[in-house]
């Protein structure tokens, strides 16, 4: 692979910005992920050196504003990176400490690598070049590796190195959370297992996760095995070795430090100290051999996944989009097949949102579904997994079916919390974002959009049957009827946009008739009747037994599908919910001028003793998100069946009208906003689409990145080049095309798996090739632009494209696919 477009670079030492290139800079394969910290480094106002086990969770309580409250957080697990060295007479290695001569950071995105390269001057006049190299095996899931290489330019002398496992660590990554308790582990084991191993133990506090780490330090000089002095130092959850050498000028040092991280939760183990002791012991003898076999993995991984890209200018747009698989493969990866973990809205790169699984995911297995299906299957078996508890929620609650959280984390309890502090007030607000019940038809909507992406019938009659019909159920027992209205309507619940939590004159939270949630609810319930027709007579007699499903209740869903309220303004446009019309509009202009960043409006507000409940504005995208999760054709089915009219031109209208009433407080907002316009408005939606792109490069929401990655943004970016652009759709049992690239694009080209076939898909702004890849497929079928094709296996098809006309109100699928 050329190194165009593969690496991410950073040039000289930023302390201000260091933690947002450790998020940038996190390797991970799926199982553990580490932040590119330095590995001299230590948690400070600089620096912050996590590693997360995915879905590592522990539970807290903490006396707060006179409440006890209790969080369970993805736990900061002991550090493995520390490796470092000094110089004879001089301070162990900080770069603050001397004259930098070169620094530079890479992310060598193809390999998997992070690289540092420094070479500096000490006070003594001591130069030294230093080259590090780091992996997070991406084929053996339990290795991990640093290399560090050291030549004295001018000098000979002694050097010391010390090589440690820190347990000490606490949960402090993110300054919101610094008021709640924070100290999750308890050491169980510090040992040295021979003259180069460490061997660390702990475990969680309240989930009693054990975690070992066996870390094993070998020294060369010159290539050879370097003749050391050793020394150990142990103390409380922490251990350390340190070798003292004598190096002339010129000499190559290589240190090369192997770590094995097991858990108690791991398949196939005795005990995780017993199993991490072993895997270091057994690991191949030199750093190079394990660079080999991590970067094969990578670049198999890259295969499947990549998105290879022709821009009329070339820019940073390919090596974003690239970043953006990268942290999605590395928190969701083949080794998620066999563990029990949701899609972290964070990734597991920082403590933002305590690693909890939102609705995110939605943004994400789009992506998944087209290229790796099995994690999503994987994935979407976390929520079945929890469907206990959620039934549990929805009976307490008063309500039928399934109700999963909107927050969720290791057993699938609402995990929200129910104070969050605004760091602009200082003060704790009550927190009821819980409201969402959306997540409810999220996972519905996963579930249809996974099954219709791979067919696999197994998975739907085993899983997501039950999901749907308990989902379907939950639905239909939230709405209520309005005998005057002659509708039924849902009540009391927040949609997306996270501003508006309730009425100004009401003291209970939660809106009425949010149109996403209603649409939605009307979705998952057509989609609960329809899957019953599509299992097999035996297995929908069981579910019908198990779920105590009788014909009534079924003809009860159908009603409920057919007469739910929506709400619309007077000229027609989708109401956000009831009673949206009559808030005061907001004074962007004011607020613009008096505020240099207005993404957090809710922040803002609240800090002026104010309410986003007031206004017309949103968050992110509400309304719009039916454009996004709906072609124009599925919209006008749905409007059809609830006997309310549709007019084509009130889709560019609804999203003009919340295009100017949205901050972009959340990152998946300026995703939507791009894909709603894709069709309608190409040059505005690929200004949102670059503007979407830099959400974590840039840290545009202003210091949320160093915390944890935004994975929905950065999967709904990929997705929009996947699915937007090229109008894939997997709907009605076929694969859907219609292509309509942004004008910089020249080319894009990418490797898609839709039920048996693979196909390479080439598309320019004048024509579509699709190559079927594997040899034992059924043919394709496959509809362009309302014409069905079929594509035999082995087979190149070309298509000339021509453009859709566009009116003065849009195409009529302005929605986007
Ligand atoms: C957004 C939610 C999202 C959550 C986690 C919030 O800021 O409003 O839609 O699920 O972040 O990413």
């Amino acid at each position: 692979m050329k190194p165009e477009h593969w690496l991410f670079t950073y040039e000289g030492f930023e302390p201000a910005k260091e933690g947002l290139r450790e998020a940038l800079c996190t390797l991970g394969n799926g199982y553990f992920a580490t932040r590119g910290a330095a590995p001299e480094s230590e948690a400070d106002d600089t620096h912050y050196p996590g590693t997360y086990l995915a879905g590592g969770y522990n539970r807290l309580k903490t006396d707060l504003v006179g409440r006890v409250v209790e969080n369970e957080d993805l736990v900061n697990m002991p550090n493995w990176l520390p490796l470092t060295f000094r110089l004879e007479g001089g301070d162990w290695f900080n770069p603050r400490a001397v004259t930098l001569l070169e620094y530079r950071q890479v992310l060598d995105m193809a390999q998997g690598l992070l690289l540092r390269t420094v070479r500096f001057e000490d006070r003594r006049g001591r130069r030294t070049r230093v080259e590090q190299r780091r992996f997070v095996h991406m084929r053996d899931k339990h290795l991990a590796g640093q290399e560090l290489v050291l030549v004295p330019e001018n000098w000979s002398g002694r050097i010391h190195v010390r090589s440690a496992l820190d347990g000490r660590v606490v949960n402090g990554g993110v300054p919101r959370y610094r008021q709640l308790n924070c100290k999750h582990l308890r050491t169980l084991v510090t040992e040295e297992v021979d003259a180069e191993t460490l061997l660390l133990e702990v475990e969680t506090v309240q989930s009693r996760l054990e975690v070992a780490e066996a870390a094993r330090t070998r020294l060369y000089v010159d290539g050879l095995p370097a003749r050391v002095r050793r020394g150990l130092a142990v103390e409380e959850g922490y251990l350390s070795h340190e070798f003292e050498l004598e190096l002339r000028e010129g000499q190559r040092l290589a240190v090369e430090k192997v770590v094995a991280l097991y858990s108690s939760r791991d398949h196939a183990v005795s005990e995780a100290a017993m199993e991490a002791r072993h895997a270091v012991g057994v690991a191949p003898e030199r750093f190079d051999e394990l660079v080999a076999t991590h970067v094969q993995a990578w670049s198999q991984l890259w295969r499947r996944s990549d998105l290879d890209l022709e821009l009329t200018e070339t820019d940073h747009i390919h090596t974003a989009l690239r970043l953006h698989i990268f942290h999605l493969l590395q928190t969701v990866s083949p080794h998620t097949i066999d563990q029990d973990v949701g899609v972290p809205a964070r990734g597991w790169h920082g403590e933002a949102y305590r690693g909890h699984v939102f609705w995110d995911e939605l943004f994400v297995f789009p992506f998944l579904n087209l290229r790796l299906p099995d994690l999503t299957r994987a994935l979407l078996r976390y929520r079945y997994r929890r469907l206990r508890r959620a039934r549990e929620a929805a009976r307490a609650e008063g309500f039928r079916g399934a109700l999963f959280p909107w927050q969720s984390g290791s057993d699938g309890r609402e995990e929200s919390q129910r104070l969050h502090l605004n760091p602009r007030s200082g003060r704790w607000v009550p927190d009821v974002t819980w409201l969402q019940r959306h997540i409810n038809a999220a996972v519905a909507y996963n579930v249809w959009q996974y099954y219709q992406a791979t067919a696999d019938s197994e998975f739907l009659y085993f899983y997501g049957a039950e999901m749907l019909l308990e989902l379907a159920r939950f639905w239909a027992s939230m709405a209520q009827w309005n005998p005057s209205l002659r509708r039924y309507e849902i009540k009391g619940v927040m949609g997306p946009d996270e501003y508006h939590t309730g009425y100004p004159y009401r003291t209970e939270p939660g809106l009425d008739n949010n149109s996403y949630t209603n649409l939605m609810a009307v979705w998952v319930l057509c989609k609960g009747l329809e899957v019953l027709k599509l299992l097999p007579g035996d297995r929908r007699d069981e579910l019908l037994e198990t779920l105590s499903l009788s014909p009534a209740e079924l003809a009860h869903w159908d009603d409920v599908s057919r007469k739910m309220r929506l709400v619309f303004h007077e000229d027609g446009v989708l109401s956000q919910f009831e009673g949206y019309e009559q808030l005061e509009e907001f004074d962007w202009e004011v607020y613009r001028k008096r505020y240099a960043d207005i993404h957090r409006l809710d922040r803002i507000l609240e800090a002026e003793g104010d309410t986003p409940n007031r206004y017309k504005l949103s968050k992110q995208a509400d309304v719009l998100m039916l454009f996004y999760l709906f072609s124009a054709e599925e919209m006008r089915e749905l409007f059809e069946r609830l006997g309310y009219p549709f007019d084509a031109g009130m889709i560019p209208r609804t999203v003009e009208y919340y295009l100017q009433r949205t901050s972009h407080g959340s990152t998946l907002s300026g995703v939507v906003h791009s894909w709603v316009l894709a069709r309608s408005d190409r040059p505005r939606s690929w200004k949102l689409f670059t503007e979407a792109l830099k959400s974590d490069i840039a840290d545009v929401q202003g210091g949320t990145t160093p915390e944890g990655i935004h994975l929905g943004a950065m999967s709904g970016t990929v997705d929009l080049m996947q699915r937007a652009y090229t109008g894939i759709e997997v709907r009605g049992d076929v694969l859907h095309f219609n292509p309509n690239l942004p004008e910089g694009m020249k080319r894009l080209k990418f490797s898609l798996r839709y039920r048996k076939s693979l196909v390479e898909v080439e598309i320019t702004q004048d024509k579509l090739v699709l190559n079927s890849r594997w040899r034992s497929a059924t043919p394709l079928e496959f509809e362009l632009r309302g014409e069905r094709y079929l594509l035999q296996p082995c087979e190149t098809r070309e298509f000339p494209i021509k453009r859709p006309e566009v009116t003065a109100e849009g195409t009529l699928d302005s929605a986007g696919p």
